[in-house]
């Protein structure tokens, strides 16, 4: 969600005139940084797609195809084992499925580089690491009959991603591995849609080997942005006035953003300080960010949504609950049998949860995580990232990540499962 408000920040610094603006910014670039983005070939990363940027950096990968049985066409990416260890093709080996944020894609979890990404540590950790992408994402922004510029393909929020997509995915990600079983890694609404799937589709349970929840986000009572929280009261009004307007989408990726971002936030722009002034206000001020990747990252998010997602976590906000989506009143009836949206089951989940949560990170306040533990049905642990500062998308792209949270995260999933050296 945050993202929304980075990229409107950067819009607003660019969108005036998007030919000028950045031959005016060229000259403000020192050559030397230019050319170190250019010597380490990362400028190159912020185009690539998640296949190529995989291969680029010496790892197999694999794209599958799914179709959800509402007719939407998910894009699986698969790094089905390591480089420099566990790099035996073929060879048995427990599966891991992880599931991105809102506006992002599978790109999250490879951006950062080999040694950095979360998926390719996981790979030379032993797993087969399959990377999920929900409906409406650049990957998965395709369907059987309906297409992305009818309003009809935008009617799902992350209800939908959690109650079909997700299950979809990983019967997909079994099949092909012709396992019973396994570990699941969500960041953000890559954790709201598992206590969806959970909640809703409790069979589920028992596909789960163990569940590390980067950034939970459920309940919603203390957390998110200001200026998301100023909005909440609004969110029905505001999605009935986006539909009608036409606004089903929100921020697909644009090669514009990408290349605004490239001049404006690079290492030398003099207009970095205002790329930082931009997070802050959107609470992507850490001292774990490295600022240098920013051009990288604005080539890979926004990934698209629907306006329906953001418009779902508003209404939790509002309502303090976390249940599902709000349609009509009359709409609630044909749907879900009642006038109220009813809410979502969170006793049902009883597969393990390790909920990993940070102080600094404002869509995850502890009373809220305290709250999500208590409801869960089954054992949920609740930690800490060990450094105050640490906020919601460290966990993606904080220079101590590694060792902050993924080492902790591989010794959870490892307590499961015997990984033999190789
Ligand atoms: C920031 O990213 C660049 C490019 O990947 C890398 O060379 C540099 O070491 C990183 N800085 C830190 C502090 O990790």
């Amino acid at each position: 969600m945050s993202r929304l408000g980075l990229l409107m920040g950067c819009c607003l610094l660019g969108i005036a005139e998007p030919k000028t603006f950045s031959s005016y910014f060229d000259d403000q670039i020192q050559s030397n940084h230019l050319q170190d983005l250019h010597g380490h070939g990362l400028i190159e990363d912020a185009s690539l797609k998640v296949p190529e940027l995989v291969r680029k950096y010496g790892y197999p990968v694999e794209v599958y195809e799914v179709t959800t049985r509402d007719d939407y066409i998910l894009t699986m990416h698969r790094i089905p084992h390591g480089k420099d260890r566990h790099n035996t093709a073929g060879a048995q080996r427990p599966v891991v499925f992880m599931m991105h944020g809102i506006l992002s894609s599978s790109a999250d979890w490879v951006v950062m580089g080999p040694g950095k990404g979360l998926a390719y540590i996981l790979a030379e950790e032993g797993f087969d690491v399959w990377l999920g992408n929900a409906r409406g994402n650049r990957y998965s922004r395709s369907h059987r009959s309906l297409d992305p510029d009818e309003a009809g393909f935008w009617e799902f929020s992350w209800d939908e991603i959690g109650n079909i997509d997700v299950p979809t995915m990983i019967d997909h990600a079994l099949a092909q591995t012709g396992k019973q079983q396994l570990h699941y890694i969500g960041h953000s609404q890559g954790t709201t849609s598992f206590f969806v799937m959970l909640s809703l589709q409790p069979q589920y349970n028992y596909k789960i080997i163990s569940m590390n929840a980067l950034a939970p986000v459920a309940y919603m009572t203390h957390s998110g942005p200001i200026l998301l929280r100023a909005a909440a009261p609004f969110s029905n009004i505001l999605n009935r006035l986006f539909t009608l307007i036409g606004i089903n989408e929100v921020l697909p990726n644009s090669r514009m953003l990408r290349e605004a971002g490239e001049q404006l936030c690079r290492d030398g722009a003099t207009t970095q300080d205002l790329c930082d002034l931009a997070m802050f206000i959107v609470g992507w001020n850490s001292e774990q960010f490295n600022k240098t990747m920013v051009p990288v990252q604005l080539g890979h998010i926004p990934a698209g949504a629907s306006a329906r997602q953001l418009a779902h976590y508003g209404q939790n906000m509002r309502s303090k609950q976390f249940s599902r989506f709000h349609h009509s009143y009359l709409k609630n009836i044909l749907i879900y049998g009642t006038i109220e949206a009813p809410l979502y089951d969170l006793s049902n989940i009883r597969a393990p949860v390790h909920l990993h949560y940070a102080a600094a990170d404002i869509f995850t306040h502890i009373d809220d995580v305290n709250k999500l533990q208590f409801h869960i049905g089954g054992s949920a642990q609740i930690i800490r990232v060990p450094l105050e500062s640490f906020n919601h998308f460290d966990f993606l792209w904080g220079i101590d990540a590694k060792t902050l949270v993924y080492d902790k995260v591989i010794d959870i999933m490892k307590s499961y499962d015997q990984i033999h050296e190789a």
